[in-house]
């Protein structure tokens, strides 16, 4: 793999580029418009800033990722690339668009990836050039450090296409699983209906936002509680998952949490804005709650 694209450069594209230039792979950096991409890699030049502070990577390690990040306007140069990585808003209405778009530039042997949380790949196949060589590639947050990548095939998905996604995702240091086309795959199939479960028992009154999450991190030993997790994923993000589980399964188990709407519909979209369920405009988070 030489040059990998990237669509979408803000927590996941950003995460993602860092990780891919960090192996030593040129990255096509792109959203909607340059000055947001150029946005995206200027985040990365600050988080890879506080990793050479920390002495985990050395100045000349952190200035050569950079080097081989390129932020794009237009997709002109995605026929250089072998793999686009499609990492926009969660929304199939916007997915579908890029594929089509990015797709009359897909070089003949390339393979395009989402990095969707939840929208089965192979109804989004169907809008790519060629659903043979459309996968789903799913990474955590933060992808530098969390070691999981899942890879999804669609109905029509190659065995070459699924081979090369998983000897990609080896080449960047992560453990891959093979992961069935159903919304949310494995991994988010059981921790959304969680976070979602969460904001259900803040809703209800049950107890505060620090008391579940401190609950969970101390009763369960995660790293971050549940409701601190949400604000780190994204609010409108999690709404959206949580809507394609309910649309697509039709399961009412799924239903959006009445309060993670709410807050979605406030713009208060977690760590991204500024507010979530803890407030970050200050030295430490204090909940809004
Ligand atoms: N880039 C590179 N390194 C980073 C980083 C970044 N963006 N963010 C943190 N790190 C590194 C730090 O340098 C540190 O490294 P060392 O241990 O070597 O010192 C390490 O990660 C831990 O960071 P911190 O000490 O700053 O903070 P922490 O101990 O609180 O850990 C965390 C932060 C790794 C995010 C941890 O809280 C955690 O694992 N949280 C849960 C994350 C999670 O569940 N992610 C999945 C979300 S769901 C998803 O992604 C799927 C979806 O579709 C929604
Ligand atoms: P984000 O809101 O941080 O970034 C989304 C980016 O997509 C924005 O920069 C936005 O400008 C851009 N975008 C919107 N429309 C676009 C278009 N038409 N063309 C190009 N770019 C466009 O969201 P994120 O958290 O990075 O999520 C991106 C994808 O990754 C989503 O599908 C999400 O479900 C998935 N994902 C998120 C997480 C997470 O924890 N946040 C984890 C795994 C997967």
């Amino acid at each position: 793999m030489k040059t990998v694209a990237i669509i979408g450069s803000g927590i996941m594209g950003s995460g993602i580029a860092q990780t891919v230039a960090g192996k030593g792979i040129d990255v096509l950096l792109s959203d909607i418009e340059l000055a947001i991409a150029e946005k995206g890699k200027a985040g990365i030049e600050k988080g890879l800033g506080k990793l050479v502070a920390k002495g985990k990577i050395e100045q000349a390690d952190a200035d050569a990722t950079l080097a081989r990040i390129t932020p794009v306007g237009d997709y002109a140069r995605f026929g250089e690339a072998d793999l686009v990585i499609e990492a926009a808003t969660e929304r199939e209405d916007i997915k579908l668009q890029i594929f089509k778009k990015a797709g009359e530039v897909l070089a003949p042997n390339a393979i395009m990836a989402s990095n969707t949380s939840s929208i089965p790949i192979t109804r989004m196949a169907a809008s790519s050039p060629d659903p043979t060589r459309f996968c789903g590639l799913h990474f955590f947050n933060p992808v530098p450090v969390m070691g999981l990548v899942e890879v999804i095939p669609g109905l029509a998905t190659s065995q070459d296409t699924i081979d090369r996604m998983k000897a990609f995702g080896e080449t960047l240091g992560k453990t891959v699983v093979l992961a069935g086309d159903a919304p949310g795959f494995v991994v988010n199939r059981i921790l959304c209906p969680m976070l979602n479960e969460a904001i259900f028992v803040l809703g209800e009154g049950l107890a505060s936002v620090e008391d579940i999450d401190a609950g969970c991190r101390v009763g369960l030993n995660h790293p971050m509680g549940p409701l601190t997790l949400c604000d780190f994923v994204g609010l409108d993000t999690l709404y959206e998952v949580m809507k394609v589980f309910h649309s697509t399964t039709g399961d009412p188990k799924y239903r959006p949490a009445p309060l993670l709407q709410k807050y979605v519909e406030a713009g208060w979209y977690g760590r991204k804005s500024g507010k979530g369920f803890y407030d970050y405009s200050g030295e430490k988070p204090v909940p809004t709650r």
